[in-house]
């Protein structure tokens, strides 16, 4: 048996103006998806899901859309967890010149799913890893990146961003601009503490709106600007290790996305509260609408203050993780 595992992420900055050219910065955090794999003797898949914030479900099929499952959980949730490993295996597949293997596979993840942390990203870049290393193939992080981009890319229609995928398979803090991706060596510790209100937003709908607003209004294109001025800005305060200014730049990017259109009540007030317990700063991360929000404090005191904020389902620390895609 196989076993990999990588790690979700947060936004530090630039969800949204990333679509339009600006840099956006992505940062993996200490939760993973981790995907245990054994090869077959015939060509079939046999997945597990355990703990994926659905019930879990246990499927064997010949892959394709053909032979679908019959599950007691929502079926688009299982067509796209579906699609995700079927793409995960394809490109294992590929890799290894091995193109009728079959894999009994488990798949676990931590990371709450669809609420802007990257939870199917980090399944694609483990599952990738593990399935081509049973095959016997070591894949580089960033051919691991690249693969799992493209399966992303097809399962989401074409929607997809390098970010996740890039984040998930390198680790660390990271910079996306368009299809330049590169790590941000030495950015300093993180300690991020994630607040989640249990919902997610619709991102297609969400960036369809943003788009509307930066066509009607020449002031909310500025915005969409501006928010590339702070991830510039962002990005020196990382390398001078200036933690406070990283959590005043947060703070205002927040408050940008907010005058876009993007942020929710149950957001917003958990932002308020990370920041009433003196965070350094605090944001929405991902599409917003519903999700996840992110803090910078290294006291438990954030953590303890959205854990009691009405709205906010659950909290967690999930510091920096440098480490991205790894065996097991
Ligand atoms: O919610 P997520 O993690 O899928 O992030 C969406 C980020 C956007 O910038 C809003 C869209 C995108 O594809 O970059």
């Amino acid at each position: 048996m196989t076993v990999s595992s990588a790690p979700g992420k947060v936004y530090l900055f630039g969800e949204h103006a990333v679509v339009y050219g600006e840099p956006a910065v992505p940062c993996a955090i200490e939760r993973r998806a981790t995907v245990s794999v054994e090869r077959r003797d015939d060509d079939r898949l046999r997945v597990e899901a355990r703990d994926l914030t659905l019930d879990g479900f246990t499927v064997e099929y010949s892959g394709g859309s053909a032979d679908r499952p019959d599950v007691n959980v929502p079926t688009p949730l299982v067509e796209a967890a579906m699609g995700y490993i079927d793409g995960a295996v394809e490109q294992a597949r590929e890799a290894a010149d091995a193109p009728d293997a079959g894999f009994d596979m488990v798949v676990e993840s931590t990371i709450p799913l669809g609420a802007g942390l990257g939870s199917s990203a980090a399944v694609v870049v483990a599952g990738i890893d593990a399935a081509a290393r049973e095959l016997g193939v070591e894949l580089a992080p960033d051919d691991v990146a690249d693969r799992a981009y493209r399966v992303e890319h097809e399962v989401q229609d074409g929607q997809a961003s390098r970010a996740d995928t890039f984040c998930s398979a390198m680790g660390g803090a990271v910079r996306v601009e368009g299809d330049d991706c590169r790590r941000i060596e030495d950015a300093p510790n993180l300690p991020f503490v994630v607040g989640y209100d249990g919902g997610a937003g619709d991102t297609g709908e969400l960036v369809a709106g943003v788009r509307e607003l930066r066509e009607e209004y020449d002031f909310a294109a500025d915005t969409v600007r501006a928010i590339g001025d702070i991830v510039r800005r962002g990005e020196g305060a990382l390398e001078e290790d200036d933690v406070e200014e990283v959590g005043r730049l947060m703070n205002f990017n927040h408050g940008l996305l907010s005058a876009l259109g993007v942020s929710s009540r149950s957001l917003d007030a958990m932002v308020w509260a990370a920041r009433e317990a003196d965070a350094l700063g605090a944001k929405l991360t991902g599409a917003g609408g519903g999700g996840c929000i992110v803090a910078l404090d290294e006291t438990p005191a954030a953590e303890t203050a959205l854990s009691y904020t009405p709205g906010c389902e659950d909290a967690f620390r999930a510091e920096l993780d440098r480490k991205g895609v790894r065996a097991e």
